[in-house]
This record gives structure tokens, C-alpha cells and sequence, in this order.
């Protein structure tokens, strides 16, 4: 189903949303992008997306029929790391401009909603020059893995000055915001939500399919969907498949920003004679449901915390068991082995424990995925995303 049809039932209600410019940095198919893509096609009859790079997430938006902008901010803006710890000094001018132009274009409007924190950043730095009020949809747990002192302490002393609401998609997300000094009381909680109705639809036929054009045959087959980075882990699940020599690793998804190192080290790793005709690479696909419904296993395996985690909730949706890290979000979207299985993060041994006890017994990683699934469903949908949405957005005065 593609994002018209997903939206068509919503139609005759957006002249009661808000008129509301969406600012993103990036223009890649992450996570956060693929959030942004549902809301912003739900608000694409009174709002605008501005992003400050061009790419596949611009033609995903088009194609959904809402509104874009691209600004092309100087490449160092862009690629400047969060963890960079001058990064903020560096990208200072450039940061003046995005925000000139987020200042700019938001006459129209009124509302920013920053997606990430570059965007957050120009956003309540246009705000101090007369732009309209700033919602901050963090998705980022502010840590100092992720995120230099400095840019935590710049973010945070924007958003308490500057910021109408933070919106924060999970629980862990919330709390890291106000360990890093983040006033409570901006905060709301808005969890992701996904189309329920595809993973409905899937049809069995085309996961037959998927196994027979991998060429797994009957062998157990363990997926993991995320983009490539250290942080998401492919390397824990690929250790874990070396001491389970019938397991089969589909490894979905690309390094989304420049992690190029790492793809090596990944690429070495499934060259080792042990994992030979056992992983198979399929780069970034855009059939992820059909995907896991192929697999025995979805794996979630990031070493840090998960700020929420779609492919979480996409596994127990595709009705399959799910193996996590148990860090951030993670312990808010599972019960452990009541709606999937939760193991340490960073650890191949109880990862490779928890992917054969439950290729041991199906009936019980049946019902654990039917469990999960259910949850999921009730707990997780576009409607439940875009009420909670909605009202965030709605008590925002002008
Ligand atoms: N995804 C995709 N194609 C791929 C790999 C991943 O469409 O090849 C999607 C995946 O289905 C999920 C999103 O990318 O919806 C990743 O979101 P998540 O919240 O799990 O992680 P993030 O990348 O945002 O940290
Ligand atoms: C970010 C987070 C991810 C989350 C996504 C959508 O990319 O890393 O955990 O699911 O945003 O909110």
C-alpha cells in the first residue's frame, strides 16, 4: 500500500490541522524520515516540509503528494557529526543561514516542527528572530555517545528557552532529555506509529518467494533492518550466527551516513569461511514487511540505547518473534517473553542463546510473535500516532 492509499480515509478531516512548516536536515530514508513521511503526509493539505538536503526522502514526500522545499545547506552543516565536539562553532554560520531561512518561510505558517536537531536548532534560532513557535520532535536519546557536551548543552538551553513542546518518541528519550538539564514540563510523549494494514496484507506467497531467491531452503533464517552503523549492531548478530552453524543472516539495509568503515569491517566479517553461503547482503529494500515475514527471526541488535526502534514494532507486526537489546525503548516496546525476547546489548553469546531456544520451540516463539503482534497493533498504529500528534500540536498556542 502506498502512502495515498494509507491516507485516503483521512482526507476530509485536514482543514482542522494545523498549518505547520516540517524541517528536516537530511533527505535519507531513516527512521526518522520515515516518521516524519507519515505525519507530513497526513498535514500535506495545510503544510509544508523544508529540507535542508535533496534526496530519496524527497521523492518519497512528492510522491505522497505534500509540498517540499529544498534548501541546500553547505555540505560541512550536513555532514558535521553530533559528537563532533566543536561541531556547533564550526557550523555556526551555516546554522544562521538554515535558520534565516527557516525564519523565512515560515510567515506561512504556524508552527516549526524540527525532525532532527540541526533542524531544531535553526528552527529556535529563528524563533529569537521573530519566527513562530518551535516544536522539537527529538528522536535522539542525548547522550554522550551520540552527542558532544556542547551540542547537548546548545540543544537543551534552546529548547528550555526556545521551544513550545518536545515531543519525544519514547519514555528513554524523555528522560534522557531531562537528565541533560531538558525542562519536564516541554515534554509530551508521541510514539511512533506504523501502517498496521501492510503487514496485514502480506501475502505468504511472496515470503515463499523471498526464501527461494535467497536460496535458504528450509534453513532458519534470522533478519536483521537496520541502516548500517556501529551502533545498530550487525556485527553482535553476525558473531552470534558463528556459533550457530544452520542459521542463515539476511542483512537488510546501507550505511545511511558515511559509515564506511564499518561496512568493511561487516564485510570481513561475513567473508569468514564459518559464515560462507550463510549471510546474505541485500542492501536498503523497500519491501521490509515481505522481508521479515520471510525470516524465523526479526533481530533488533543495537549496543546503545534505541531511541524507539520501528524495525522493534515492524517484526511483531510482520508476526514474527523479536530478539532486542535491552537499552532505551526497547524495554518500553517488549515484554520480555511475553511480546518477544529481550538479551544484553553487545552480547553474541545471549544473542546466539536466544535465537536457539527459540528455533527450538516454535510453539512458543509462535505464541510470543502473536503476543507481540497484538501489542503492537493496539499500541502502535498511524491512528494512535497521529491523535497523539494532533493534540500535541493543537495545544501549542499561537
Ligand atoms: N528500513 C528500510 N529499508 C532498509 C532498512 C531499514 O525501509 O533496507 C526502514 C525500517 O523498516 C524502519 C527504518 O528504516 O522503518 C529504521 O527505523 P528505526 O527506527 O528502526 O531506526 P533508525 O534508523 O531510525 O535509527
Ligand atoms: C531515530 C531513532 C529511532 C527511531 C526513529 C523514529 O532515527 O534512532 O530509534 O525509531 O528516530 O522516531
Amino acid at each position: 500500500m502506498n502512502c495515498e492509499q494509507k491516507f485516503e480515509g483521512l482526507r476530509s478531516e485536514p482543514s482542522t490541522r494545523r498549518r505547520v512548516l516540517f524541517v528536516d536536515h537530511a533527505a535519507v530514508l531513516g527512521g526518522a524520515e520515515l516518521s516524519l513521511l507519515d505525519l507530513a503526509t497526513a498535514y500535506r493539505q495545510t503544510s509544508q516540509v523544508l529540507l535542508f538536503a535533496d534526496g530519496p526522502f524527497r521523492e518519497r514526500l512528492e510522491a505522497a503528494g505534500v509540498p517540499v522545499v529544498v534548501n541546500l545547506a553547505p555540505e560541512a552543516a550536513l555532514s558535521v557529526r553530533t559528537s563532533d565536539r566543536f561541531g556547533a562553532l564550526k557550523v555556526f554560520p551555516a546554522l544562521g543561514w538554515m535558520a534565516h531561512r527557516v525564519a523565512t518561510l515560515a510567515c506561512d505558517f504556524e508552527l516549526v516542527h524540527a525532525n532532527s536537531q540541526k533542524a531544531f536548532v535553526a528552527a529556535a534560532l529563528a524563533r529569537l528572530i521573530g519566527g513562530p513557535p518551535v516544536v522539537w520532535h527529538l528522536r535522539d536519546i542525548l547522550t554522550a555517545r551520540h552527542f558532544s557536551g556542547l551540542n547537548r548543552r546548545l540543544a537543551v538551553t534552546l529548547a528550555n528557552r526556545c521551544a513550545a513542546r518536545v515531543l519525544v518518541n519514547s519514555r528513554a528519550t524523555g528522560q534522557a532529555f531531562v537528565a541533560a538539564g531538558g525542562r519536564p514540563d516541554l515534554v509530551t510523549l508521541v510514539y511512533n506509529g506504523l501502517p498496521v494494514e501492510v503487514f496485514d496484507r502480506l501475502d505468504p506467497a511472496q515470503s515463499l518467494a523471498i526464501r527461494h531467491e535467497l536460496g535458504v531452503g528450509e534453513a532458519p533464517l534470522v533478519g536483521v533492518f537496520s541502516r548500517l552503523s556501529y551502533w545498530k549492531g550487525q556485527h553482535v548478530l553476525l558473531e552470534a550466527a558463528r556459533q550457530l552453524p544452520n542459521v542463515h543472516v539476511l542483512l537488510v539495509g546501507e550505511a545511511l551516513f558515511g559509515e564506511v568503515e564499518y561496512t568493511a569491517q561487516l564485510k570481513t566479517l561475513a567473508a569468514l569461511p564459518e559464515l560462507a553461503g550463510r549471510v546474505h547482503w541485500v542492501g536498503f529494500r523497500s519491501d521490509v514487511p515481505a522481508l521479515m515475514a520471510a525470516c524465523d527471526i526479526v533481530a533488533h541488535t543495537s549496543t546503545e540505547p534505541e531511541p524507539f526502534g520501528r524495525v522493534i514494532v515492524e517484526g511483531q507486526l510482520a508476526r514474527r518473534p523479536v530478539v532486542a537489546t535491552a537499552a532505551g525503548a526497547s524495554t518500553e516496546l517488549i515484554e520480555d517473553g511475553v511480546t518477544g525476547c529481550l538479551v544484553p546489548p553487545g552480547d553474541a553469546q545471549a544473542l546466539a542463546s536466544a535465537i536457539e531456544k527459540l528455533l527450538a520451540d516454535s510453539g512458543a516463539a509462535q505464541a510470543l510473535a502473536e503476543r507481540g503482534a497484538a501489542h503492537a497493533r493496539a499500541t502502535f498504529s498511524l491512528e494512535a500516532l497521529l491523535a497523539t500528534f494532533d493534540q500535541a500540536l493543537q495545544s501549542v498556542p499561537n
